[in-house]
């Protein structure tokens, strides 16, 4: 069982071909709002290849919270440990661009996510094959989880997204880490390649549709990424996330998870919203075999 300690988000998502100059005024030609937030993402990306998910966060009182909720067990996820506070639901402001994004969070209910809440789950966190986390909660409850995951010896995979809240003395708690080419240089504040090979087999940095790279205790492996038609890039790193997760939990090598995950961040983009385009096992399995 793999669980998330993470962000839920609503998406809202204005698609624009002119991005405003400050001051200015454009006008759009989508909006939507759609279920997101980097923990239900990647909870969903995993649950939708076929993992069993826990997720343990907090939505607000408001409209979106049960729409949020309701989505998440849609998708088979077990929601019992996202409570429902008194804080607004976080929400994104989301402007596509391009096959570009541009995002701002509002943290709201996330942001009561706590030390005291992960304790009441403490027994989920032990039971658990793989935490996942991202920095969209409190970087205490982080640190807290961290210790709590240290404790009962599970592993930790930690997407540092965003980057500026993360703290380089995690790097001996987590098992797995996860960010793409610029959250690796603001993290470390180092070339890419020196970050890649003080990290073996830990850091794991994702270049897009370039792929991902990780060193293997010898040499630097570059896993190459699918070629596809981009409608919204939205995600596709929160897809890399849960499909690896959902590999590494099954004991895949990190070779294996990377290729595959790969595959499932390449579909993603494929379709509009974070969650849209995450695929299923088949979707993956026959992208494999080349047939789509
Ligand atoms: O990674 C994409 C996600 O980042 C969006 O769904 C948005 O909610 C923000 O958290």
């Amino acid at each position: 069982m793999i669980t998330v300690v993470g962000s839920v988000n609503m998406d809202i998502v204005c698609q624009t071909d002119v991005f405003p100059q400050q001051g200015e005024t454009v006008l759009g030609q989508r909006f939507e709002t759609i279920p997101g937030g980097k923990g239900a993402n990647q909870a969903v990306a995993a649950a939708r290849l076929g993992s069993a998910v826990k997720m343990v966060g907090a939505v607000g009182e408001d409209s979106f919270g049960p729409t949020l909720l309701a989505t998440l067990q849609q998708e088979n996820i077990d929601t019992s440990a996202v409570a429902t506070v008194t804080t607004n639901t976080g929400i994104a402001n989301i402007i596509l661009h391009e096959q570009d994004n541009r995002i701002i969070v509002v943290p709201g209910a996330n942001f009561d996510v706590d030390a005291t809440m992960i304790d009441q789950h403490e027994e989920l966190i032990q039971r658990s094959s793989l935490v996942v986390m991202q920095l969209e909660i409190p970087v205490d409850t982080v640190e807290h989880t961290l210790q709590i995951c240290e404790k009962h010896g599970v592993p930790v995979l930690l997407n540092p997204a965003p980057a500026r809240n993360f703290k380089t003395e995690w790097m001996d708690r987590v098992a797995y880490i996860t960010p793409n080419e610029t959250e690796c240089a603001l993290i470390f504040k180092e070339e890419v390649e020196v970050s890649l090979s003080k990290y073996p087999n830990k850091l794991i940095v994702t270049l897009g549709d370039e792929g991902a790279m990780y060193h293997n205790g010898q040499h630097i492996i570059k896993v190459a990424g699918f070629n596809t038609v981009a409608v919204d890039t939205t995600g596709a790193g929160d897809t890399f996330n849960g499909a690896f997760a959902h590999k590494i939990a099954q004991g895949s090598t990190i070779e294996e998870a990377v290729q595959f995950a790969n595959i499932a961040g390449s579909l993603s983009v494929e379709k509009f919203g974070a969650q849209g385009g995450m695929p299923t096992i088949e979707a993956v399995e026959a992208r494999l075999r080349g047939e789509r």
